[in-house]
């Protein structure tokens, strides 16, 4: 169980894969010193890696933890969670979910591109989140609690939007706007991030590579398989490498890789 442990070391860090804490220009922001006043956000915003780990590392209360998703994403699902998701959510959170609607602009910290985390995050941790809001350490933010308004199935119907957003199974409404999610623009910003890191010494270009190509492993698998996952983020990613290396698409040798780059490229301050 060593192994385990060390995965879910490295694994902390495998959600900020896929929000590089690095802008499009290439340059690594110095992220970990600039925890406040982050200004306008840019669409996939810097208020999103500001302070991400720190909510998605808080620990869920014992009412939420272990829950799973009562509520089939069929479409009628879907349909109720879109018509709620745009009532109630997409000012702030915008059409696709990427954190970027109108309301949400000047809000620090800003909203959470949920579109693209609820790939991440357990059943219990959204319920919670959309259940109690944001009045709270380690949030402290303008998130409204949800739970006097949304009854449960409603609530689970959002979540089932937001993941199908993020996965691609439906397309944004139009209404508030705001961005869809852009895989083709996450690959890029990785990609940068994974050549600014061979430049500056940190990784090989053979270890950049394992690197991208368990991660799109991942990334794979998040799609398909996001049905009933509950728990932190930590226990979701171990999983998923155990079964992704189970099921021989990688090696147990790429895994370890994977979890070690991370930990550099975190210690290089490339991620967050
Ligand atoms: C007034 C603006 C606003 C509205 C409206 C709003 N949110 Fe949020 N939401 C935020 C902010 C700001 C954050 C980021 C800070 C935080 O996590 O508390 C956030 C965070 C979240 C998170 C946590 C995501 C993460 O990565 O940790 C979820 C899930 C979420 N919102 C879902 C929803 C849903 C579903 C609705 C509609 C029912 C909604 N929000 C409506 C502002 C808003």
């Amino acid at each position: 169980m060593k192994q385990i442990t060390l995965l879910m070391l490295a694994l902390v860090v495998l959600l900020a894969a896929c929000n590089a804490s690095i802008p499009p220009s290439g340059e690594p922001t110095a992220s970990a010193a600039t925890s406040s006043g982050m200004g306008s956000g840019m669409g996939m915003g810097m208020g999103q890696q500001n302070g991400m780990m720190a909510r998605h590392s808080a620990p869920i209360p014992k009412a939420y933890a272990g829950l799973v998703n009562s509520v089939t994403a069929d479409e009628a699902s879907l349909e109720r969670g879109a018509e709620l998701f745009t009532t109630h959510c997409a000012s702030c959170h915008g059409d696709g979910g990427m954190g970027d609607g109108p309301a949400g602009v000047s809000l620090n910290p800003a909203p959470a591109p949920v579109a693209h985390t609820s790939q991440m995050m357990g059943d219990d941790y959204l319920f919670w989140r959309i259940s109690e809001g944001g009045a709270m350490a380690p949030f402290n933010s303008t998130m409204p609690a949800w739970e006097g308004a949304l009854d449960e199935q409603a609530r689970w119907d959002v979540i089932n939007y937001i993941r199908a957003l993020g996965s691609g199974a439906v397309q944004p409404r139009q209404g508030m706007g705001g961005a869809a999610l852009d895989p083709t623009a996450q690959a890029t910003r990785q990609a940068e991030m994974l050549a600014t890191a061979v430049a500056q010494g940190v990784l090989t270009p053979v270890e950049a590579d394992v690197f991208a190509e368990v991660h799109t492993a991942v990334e794979a698998l998040r799609v398909q398989g996001m049905e009933n996952m509950s728990g932190d983020m930590n226990s979701m990613q171990v999983e998923m490498l155990a079964e992704l290396v189970q099921a021989g698409t990688i090696t147990q040798e790429q895994a370890d890789t994977f979890g070690d780059v991370h930990t550099r490229l975190l210690d290089a301050g490339l991620m967050e």
